[in-house]
């Protein structure tokens, strides 16, 4: 048995941003203009009128301020409402290889590794752009790593999940190392005309490399223990899939092909889940509260996170022992927990402990317990 350790994470973030400010600005402006083609409707009760969104609601609800992604023009534009992405020809990279690969170049320059190092290539993400063949196979090829590749999804906890198959992969020696390559575009199933979920998600691609502890060049992370949980519910739910032509209004404009939540049962059922995941987690591999110096989560809701730190650690968290980045990113899915660790993480010292955790739709849940080495 081999001792895995993250060796190295990068994170692709897209150029264009867009505030919340902005974000409010173009959906009351598309309501404005539903509520005038629908006067009729609306008058004779036959119909409700959209309300306006609200810059307040949305920080104060979920902490977000602004979000990255890959194109804002569609997005803003009220006769729109989502992103306008540049058909490729198959020829050409696929949207998700290119973020993809700026991940793990970034993830690979931090390990002083070669693509020709890496063994594996894991694509973990909630949504992948195309069936087959899987867009892991495509990064491989980018990057030119040997080995194999596969797709994988397990929605919000796909790069905790990630991590654990290729963790338990080097451990067993079946691989030396592995990237495991979040590329999320959640604006594309973000469901941008609903104002109760239109500022939750932005886009961004993270990378992990996973590598036995023995080949670590640099400063790393000691994977002690990782453990996954599922449990299912409705409550995040998004019905797109390749059946939908064949159902007799699939391709219609309906509103289960994009993202849907109750997001109040969301937090109300995830968060007793997740602290209870995380705290047998930590006891059964012997780590107190104490002893944990970081914990990077999920970033989906800023008091949600306050709410499962506070758990954790038995006392409310010092910013930088549960740091968020949701502020800047919005909820980019399986990649939040992996952009807070990439970016919060070079300041711990030798022997230090820290957890990952993911958690959402399914419900899933998956926690990755490292001790910092330098
Ligand atoms: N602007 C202004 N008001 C809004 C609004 C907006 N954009 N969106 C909703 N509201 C209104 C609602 O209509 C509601 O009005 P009502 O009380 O008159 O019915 C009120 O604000 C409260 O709405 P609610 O949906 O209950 O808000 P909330 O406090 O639960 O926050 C979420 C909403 C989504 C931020 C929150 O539930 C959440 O974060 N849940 C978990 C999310 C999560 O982790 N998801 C995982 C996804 S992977």
């Amino acid at each position: 048995m081999y001792t895995p350790a993250i060796t190295g994470t990068g994170v692709f973030t897209p150029s264009e941003t867009i505030s919340n400010a902005e974000l409010v600005e173009a959906f009351n402006a598309y309501a404005d203009k539903m509520n005038t083609a629908n006067a009729d409707a609306i008058a004779a009760g036959d119909m409700e009128a959209m309300e306006h969104s609200s810059e307040e609601f949305i920080v104060k609800a979920s902490g977000i301020e602004s979000r990255f992604v890959m194109d804002k023009s569609g997005v803003l534009d009220p006769e729109i409402m989502h992103p306008i992405l540049r058909q490729r020809s198959d020829d050409e990279p696929g949207i998700m290889t290119e973020m993809a690969v700026d991940a793990c170049e970034k993830a690979l320059a931090q390990a002083g590794k070669a693509a020709s190092d890496v063994d594996a290539v894991i694509c973990a993400a909630s949504n992948l752009e195309r069936a087959y063949p899987a867009v892991a196979i495509e990064i491989q090829d980018a990057l030119g790593t040997g080995g194999f590749a596969f797709d994988m999804n397990v929605a919000c906890s796909s790069a905790t999940f990630g991590i654990q198959a290729a963790a338990d992969m080097v451990r067993s020696g079946s691989i030396r190392s592995a990237l495991v390559v979040n590329p999320e575009i959640c604006s594309a199933h973000l469901e941008w005309r609903d104002r109760d979920c239109h500022f939750i998600f932005g886009d961004v691609a993270t990378a992990t490399l996973i590598e036995r502890i023995e080949d670590a060049k640099g400063p790393h992370f000691e994977i002690l223990s990782t453990r996954c949980a599922t449990q299912f519910s409705n409550n995040i739910r998004n019905n797109n899939g390749f059946l939908r032509r064949s159902r007799p209004d699939g391709m219609t404009d309906r509103r289960d092909m994009q993202f849907m939540q109750n997001g109040r049962k969301v937090f109300k059922e995830v968060l007793p889940m997740v602290s209870q995941h995380i705290s047998e987690h930590m006891q059964d591999e012997g780590v107190s509260n104490s002893d944990l110096k970081r914990l990077w989560l999920h970033q989906a809701n800023k008091t949600m996170n306050d709410f499962i730190g506070k758990k954790v650690l038995g006392r409310t968290p010092e910013p930088e022992e549960q740091p968020n980045i949701l502020q800047d990113y919005a909820n980019t899915s399986s990649a939040g927990s992996i952009i807070a660790f990439s970016q919060n993480s070079d300041d711990l010292g030798e022997g230090d402990h820290g957890l990952i955790c993911s958690f959402g739709a399914g419900y899933s849940v998956g926690s990755v317990l490292v001790r910092r080495h330098i």
